[in-house]
């Protein structure tokens, strides 16, 4: 579990980076919008990717279904080498590796569930597992590829 000291501290790596929740504002309200993505995190995520962003077992491989299952979000996950704009459509449309042998779309889309805002949140929280590396690398990954324009 995250306590409120690490959201904090990643609150100043994320502004250093640049990738700080757009809109600027004083720390302890975008603290609190990191809080917002936990909560989502923690209602609508963690059933499949784990109450620590852990993932299921052999996640790297096919189950006997023939489907990829939920991968980590962590430093083990490859979470991090997606841009914003990648990682909101990943939430917003939902997901399905191409060499799955169903159709369906195995990671869920949420655009009916989470407004925007929500998304961005969510998406952000999952920054607060990452190594400053990592978040530094998909900074500098999402300065071409940001989210959507704010449309709230
Ligand atoms: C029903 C289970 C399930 C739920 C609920 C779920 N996911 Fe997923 N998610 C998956 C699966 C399975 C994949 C892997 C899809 C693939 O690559 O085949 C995935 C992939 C992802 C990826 C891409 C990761 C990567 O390494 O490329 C992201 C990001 C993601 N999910 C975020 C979320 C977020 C945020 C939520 C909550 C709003 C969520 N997921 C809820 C099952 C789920």
């Amino acid at each position: 579990m995250h306590n409120r000291w690490t959201l904090v501290t990643t609150w100043f790596l994320l502004s250093a980076t640049g990738q700080a929740v757009a809109g600027g504002g004083p720390p302890s309200s975008d603290t609190t919008l990191l809080e917002d993505g936990e909560k989502i995190y923690q209602q609508y995520c963690a059933s499949c990717h784990g109450i620590e962003g852990e993932g299921m077992p052999n996640w790297e491989r096919q189950n006997a279904q023939g489907e990829l299952p939920a991968p980590p979000h962590g430093p083990e996950g490859h979470t991090w080498k997606h841009s914003d704009a990648m990682l909101y459509r990943i939430v917003s449309e939902g997901w399905r590796d191409p060499w799955n042998k169903t159709e369906r779309l195995t990671m869920p889309a949420f655009k009916e569930i989470l407004t925007p805002a929500e998304t961005r949140d969510v998406v952000n929280y999952l920054k607060t597992l990452w190594t400053p590396e990592q978040r530094r690398h998909q900074a500098e990954e999402s300065e071409g590829a940001p989210f959507p324009a704010q449309s709230e």
